[in-house]
């Protein structure tokens, strides 16, 4: 396996029982850095002490400008988050969370760790989410219009909704029409910005590549031999007629549309929609359906009140994707080892 790729490959099994606690809580560090982000990023970096771990965003992989404000890099933030989360009860520990997020350079989230009072059967369960982190990828094709999902895993899904956070999810043909209109807009917005190009350009790598950032081709449904130019044309021009019609067909060929928006537009409320998501896609992954993330509506210009409108909420929206079953299987995407991302403590 190549290197950018062996992140993928954690022994489930090999949590260090008998470490020390800063050797168990890097281990958890392994399934932090399998979560999404935008333009496979990775805008996150870890410290790991006796105390716990820290989450820190990582200003080297910001994205300047697909991200200006940093909304996606704190859900993308909050994704890696969950999966400390996840993984740390899979292992029999509860992890609390604190978000120091008001500061404009010194932002960081903390978790601290106890031991679970599990008594009775103790061994791990195989049907665990923990178990879906290393399964879970984005997945950019057609999704099986003849199958709809479950009304238990709808529900499964609207049940993510707390006080502070609300899950829409709707498979309605009228406002699924209205949403595609929206984000065909939003696209185009984004993509007449040579800057926004530029950007994107540099995260978009031939199918085969030693990069461990960005979206190498076949995870983005470029054939082999294209994959290899592909970076350069976004990079010259804003795609045409075609591509439009590529992703009007993708969003048609999909049953259901999800939509996580908040009262406020604050990081805490970011990051708390990125662990939101990542549980959604790990509960997908779980039931062998597939999420794809989109955020140009969300991100770009006014788009976002139109979202907002078409599912009648007062709310911000935050984070918008497809989901159903995939017609076919895609290839993970590269990865920054933990060793990479995991800072020395100062
Ligand atoms: C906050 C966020 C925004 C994203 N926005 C998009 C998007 O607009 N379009 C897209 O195709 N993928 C989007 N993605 C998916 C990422 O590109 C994907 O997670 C990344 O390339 C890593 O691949 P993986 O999810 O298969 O591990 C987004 C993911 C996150 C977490």
């Amino acid at each position: 396996m190549k290197e950018n790729y062996k992140a993928w490959n954690i022994n489930i099994d090999g949590f260090p029982k008998e470490g020390s606690i800063v050797e168990q809580l890097k281990f958890l560090i392994n399934f932090a850095i399998l979560a999404p982000s935008s333009h496979n990023s990775q805008p996150w970096a870890f410290t790991v002490s006796e105390q716990g771990i820290t989450i820190l965003p990582e200003e080297g992989r910001a994205l300047r400008e697909s991200d200006n404000n940093k909304r996606q890099q704190f859900i993308s933030m909050g994704c890696a988050l969950e999966n400390i989360i996840i993984a740390a009860d899979y292992f029999g520990y509860t992890g609390a969370i604190t978000y120091h997020l008001d500061g404009v350079s010194n932002a960081r989230i903390d978790v601290r760790f106890s031991k679970q009072q599990k008594t009775g059967d103790l061994r791990r369960d195989p049907e665990h989410l923990a178990t879906c982190i290393t399964k879970r990828r984005t997945n950019r094709g057609n999704y099986d219009m003849s199958k709809m999902l479950e009304g238990k895993v709808v529900q499964a899904i609207r049940n993510f909704s707390t006080s502070q956070i609300s899950v829409f999810i709707t498979g309605d043909t009228e406002i699924k029409r209205r949403v595609t209109e929206t984000i065909l807009v939003a696209t185009d917005d984004a993509m007449r910005s040579a800057d926004f190009r530029q950007e994107l350009a540099k995260y978009i790598t031939p199918s085969i590549t030693s990069s461990p950032i960005g979206m190498p081709g076949n995870t983005i449904g470029a054939p082999f031999l294209f994959s290899f130019i592909l970076s350069t044309l976004i990079r010259k021009m804003p795609p045409g007629a075609a591509q439009r019609n590529q992703l009007r067909t993708l969003l048609e060929k999909t049953p259901f549309f999800l939509l996580i928006a908040t009262p406020g537009d604050t990081r805490e409320e970011w990051i708390k929609t990125g662990q939101v998501y990542q549980r959604i896609a790990l509960l997908a992954e779980q039931n062998r359906l597939a999420t794809h993330p989109l955020a140009a509506a969300i991100q770009i210009g006014n788009h976002y009140i139109d979202l907002a409108k078409i599912f009648d909420t007062n709310l911000r929206p935050q984070f918008f994707c497809r989901i159903g079953y995939p017609t076919k299987e895609v290839p993970h995407s590269p990865r920054l080892t933990s060793g990479k991302v995991t800072l020395a403590i100062p």
